[in-house]
């Protein structure tokens, strides 16, 4: 497949989905050509907000339409599975949101619709395209961390008074923005993992999905290779601010996400004197590695058309690291030159899976549990 016409995509779920649309508009290789979302007066208003016409409440409705290639999912989270195999079945590439799906049989059937169809599939993990990421991938590729040592990473979230799926979520069934970016950096794949749980939430949410803890911590054995990671995470009941982190250890140096979002990385370089081992060091911006149509949308400043008319500010930026337009191009350019973007099926299935089953580990008192051959390239 290599594609020069512009990738028509419509963005189903338009909470966090609509933050995708403009940078779509302006992407070269798209075309922005409809939207999905269930109640027909949001849909209208994010509609006539942008400037679109082609509007559905009902997916499979969209589903139908034979002008769409691409399907950007951002739906809630227990839809993410079916809808994507529902889209592939009717010979749409899909790109969504995190996590894959939430059982193993759902991963599967993506990967194996993929491989029989040739249609593609992106998960669109925002850690990945992080600046703070795109730093440290950059260090790691120049050579400068020197070889990998450790992995440790995580993601602390308090979700209490969230709505419908969230009470009781099993912390290791959203593990995708910790997971990610250990197993992202080098492009590994989790061979088996060992999870614990570390204490209990309250009781109300024990049984909305039959789990009672509120940490848990995985292990995770990386194939082919002498490294392993260390993730944990947590969603209710543990006093910490919102923060998902990724530390890389080299044998030259390392790099430790902040302790309070918003801060400078430390990095860490070997051979110094004691005290000047660490490093504050402000995380540059990969806004250059982008179409410069879509180069504003990783800062949130605002944007100059070429007139210098055209002024919107946006809000993305300050958010997932600037990763949104990162996300948009790697899916556009995965359509247009047939070559898999980062993660493709089967490493997303590798990414989602081991959060998966890292709980049925942790349910097992921390057993050690292989990921299937099918999730490994
Ligand atoms: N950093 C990240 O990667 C990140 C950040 C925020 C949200 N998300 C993910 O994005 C998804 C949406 O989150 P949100 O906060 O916008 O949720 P939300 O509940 O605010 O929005 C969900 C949207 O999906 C639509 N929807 C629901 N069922 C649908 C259906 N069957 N067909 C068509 N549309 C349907 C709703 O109408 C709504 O527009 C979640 O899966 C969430 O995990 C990811």
């Amino acid at each position: 497949m290599s594609e020069t016409r512009p990738i028509n995509i419509a963005i189903a779920g338009l909470g966090f989905g609509a933050e995708f649309i403009p940078i779509y508009q302006r992407h070269p290789g798209a075309n922005m050509a409809a939207i999905c979302q269930r109640t027909q007066g949001k849909l209208d208003e994010v509609g006539d907000q942008y400037g679109i016409d082609k509007r559905y409440t009902d997916f499979a409705d969209l589903l139908a339409d034979p002008d769409i290639d691409a399907i950007h999912i951002n739906t809630p989270i227990p839809d993410h599975g079916a809808q994507s195999i529902a889209a592939l079945k009717a010979g749409k590439h899909v790109a969504c949101t995190v996590p894959m799906a939430t059982t193993a049989e759902e991963c599967q059937e993506i990967v194996e619709l993929t491989q029989s169809t040739g249609l593609k599939y992106m998960m669109m993990e925002t850690v990945l395209y992080a600046r703070e990421f795109l730093f440290m991938q950059e260090l790691y590729k120049k050579g400068e961390l020197g070889k990998l040592q450790f992995f440790k990473a995580s993601h602390q979230q308090d979700m209490e008074g969230w709505p419908g799926y969230w009470p009781g979520l099993p912390p290791m069934h959203y593990a995708t923005h910790c997971v990610g970016p250990v197993l992202g950096l080098a492009q590994n794949q989790a061979e088996y993992v060992s999870c614990f749980p570390s204490g209990t939430i309250a009781e109300e949410m024990h049984d909305c999905y039959g789990s009672p803890f509120a940490v848990e911590t995985t292990h995770i054995k990386f194939k082919d290779s002498d490294l392993s990671a260390q993730v944990y995470r947590s969603l209710f009941d543990v006093a910490r601010q919102y923060r998902e982190t990724i530390e890389v250890y080299g044998t030259k140096k390392s790099v430790e996400w902040p302790l309070i979002e918003g801060e400078p990385l430390v990095v860490h370089t070997a051979g110094k004197p004691e005290p000047e081992i660490p490093e504050r060091v402000e995380c540059p911006d990969f806004g250059h590695l982008l179409p410069e149509e879509i180069a504003p949308f990783t800062t949130g400043g605002v944007y100059g058309g070429e007139e210098g008319g055209e002024h919107l500010s946006f809000t993305q930026g300050g958010g997932h690291g600037g990763s949104h337009p990162h996300l948009a191009h790697h899916f556009v350019k995965m359509l247009q030159s047939g070559t898999d973007a980062y993660p493709n099926a089967v490493q997303s299935a590798n990414i989602t899976l081991t959060g998966i089953l890292s709980h049925e580990s942790a349910l097992k008192g921390g057993e050690l549990i292989k990921l299937p051959e099918w999730s490994l390239q």
